[in-house]
C-alpha cells in the first residue's frame, strides 16, 4: 500500500481528516482534483486507492505540472494524468471523453505557493510585478486590469470581491494616479496608493493590512475565480458516478455563498402553492449534502495551519437518476 513518504511537499492539505472520510475511496476508485496545487489533497487521497484506481489532477498554473510528475512516479503503479487549464474546461473535455468519477475535489483560490513566490506578484508584503495571475501565459494581470478598468468597475471589484469598506475611495486613488502618468506597476506601488486613500494612511484599521482586501479582490477578479467555481460545480457533479462525492473547500465566504446556493438547488425543493393535498411541481434531487451546513477545520488544524482558518468544507452524494423531493401524495422522501 503507498504511504505518503516522509519528503512530501511543505504544503499542509487543509482539513485532511474530513476530506479522506467525505471522499470515501476505495482501491480502484477514480479521482478528480481539480486543484491540484501542491499535490498535499493529492497524497492524501491516493493513500487510500492503494496503488490501485486513477488519479487525474487539474491545475491552471504550469508550476503544479512539475510537481504533479512528481506525484506521479511516487504513487506509481496508480494510474495518473494531469491535465493544465481551468478547472470547468477540463471537466468539460473529461465529459466529452465520458470519464466519470468517484469522486470530485475543489481546493479553490490560492496555493501557499502561489502566495510564497514573491515574482508572481500576488502579496502585498513583498514588492514585485504586479501580475497575480495563476496561469502567467493567459489573460491579463493586475497592472493591466489597473490600468484599464474605469472608476466603477474597480469599486465594483474592491466591493464584491474583497468586500472593501473603502472601495470607492481606494478605487478613485488609483485612477488619479494614473492620470497623473505614474502607473500602478508594483505591488508596493498599489499599498502606497491604498493608503493614501485610506483615513490615517491606513494605520487605524482594524482587521488586518490595509491592503489584504484590495489584494484579495484582484487576484480574484485577475483569475475570474468566481466565474470559474460557478462554471465548475454543475459540470463536477456531472462528472461523478451514481453515489459519487463531490467535495469543496472554499476559502472566502464569496465562493462559500456559491458553493452553498449550488447545493441547494442540487437538493431541490417543492415548489407546490402551500395547502396543494399532493405534489404536482415534480421537483427532483439531484445530490444529497453529507456536510451540514459548513464544515470548519478544527482549532488544533488551525494552531498548525493558521491559513486554514477560513476554509469552509461542503460535500455532496450525487443522486444519479435524480430523486423525486416529495412523492405525489406531499410526503418528503
Ligand atoms: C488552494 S490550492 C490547492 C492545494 C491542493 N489541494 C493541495 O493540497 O496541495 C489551489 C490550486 O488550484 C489552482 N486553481 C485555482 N483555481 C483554478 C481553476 N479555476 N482552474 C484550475 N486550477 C485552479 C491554483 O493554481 C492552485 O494551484
Amino acid at each position: 500500500m503507498y504511504t505518503m513518504l516522509p519528503d512530501s511537499p511543505p504544503h499542509l492539505p487543509v482539513m485532511p481528516v474530513e476530506v479522506r472520510e467525505l471522499a470515501a475511496l476505495e482501491p480502484g476508485s477514480i479521482v478528480i482534483d481539480g486543484t491540484f496545487g501542491a499535490g498535499g489533497h493529492a497524497r492524501l487521497l491516493a493513500a487510500g486507492l492503494a496503488g490501485d484506481g486513477t488519479y487525474i489532477g487539474i491545475d491552471r498554473d504550469p508550476s503544479a505540472e512539475a510537481r504533479f510528475r512528481d506525484f506521479a512516479e511516487e504513487v506509481a503503479p496508480l494510474a495518473t494524468r494531469f491535465l493544465r487549464m481551468p478547472f470547468p474546461d477540463a471537466f468539460s473535455l473529461l465529459l466529452e471523453e465520458g470519464v466519470s468519477a468517484d469522486a470530485v475535489i475543489l481546493d479553490v483560490g490560492v496555493s501557499s505557493m502561489q502566495l510564497d513566490e514573491p515574482e508572481r506578484g500576488f502579496a502585498y508584503a513583498h514588492d514585485a510585478p504586479l501580475d497575480m495571475r495563476m496561469d502567467p501565459s493567459s489573460g491579463a494581470g493586475a497592472a493591466e486590469l489597473l490600468a484599464t478598468a474605469d472608476l466603477n468597475e474597480l469599486t465594483r471589484i474592491l466591493r464584491e470581491y474583497g468586500e472593501e469598506k473603502f472601495a470607492r475611495p481606494i478605487a478613485k486613488a488609483i485612477v488619479r494616479r494614473r492620470e497623473d502618468g505614474d502607473p500602478i506597476t508594483h505591488t508596493a506601488d498599489l499599498v502606497e496608493v491604498i493608503r493614501s486613500a485610506l483615513p490615517g494612511g491606513g494605520r487605524v484599521l482594524k482587521g488586518g493590512h490595509p491592503a489584504k482586501r484590495t489584494f484579495q479582490a484582484l487576484r480574484v477578479a485577475v483569475n475570474d475565480e468566481l466565474g470559474m467555481l460557478d462554471r465548475g460545480l454543475d459540470l463536477a457533479l456531472e462528472l461523478l458516478k451514481p453515489d459519487g462525492r463531490l467535495v469543496v473547500m472554499a476559502f472566502q465566504s464569496l465562493e462559500d455563498r456559491i458553493v452553498k446556493r449550488r447545493i441547494e438547488a442540487w437538493s431541490g425543493s417543492c415548489t407546490c402553492p402551500p395547502g396543494l393535498p399532493v405534489c404536482r411541481c415534480g421537483a427532483l434531487t439531484h445530490a444529497a449534502s453529507l456536510t451540514r451546513g459548513a464544515q470548519k477545520p478544527t482549532a488544533a488544524e488551525v494552531a498548525e495551519n493558521p491559513r486554514s482558518a477560513s476554509t469552509r468544507l461542503r460535500a455532496v452524494r450525487r443522486i444519479e437518476p435524480p430523486r423525486l423531493v416529495r412523492d405525489e401524495y406531499g410526503a418528503a422522501l
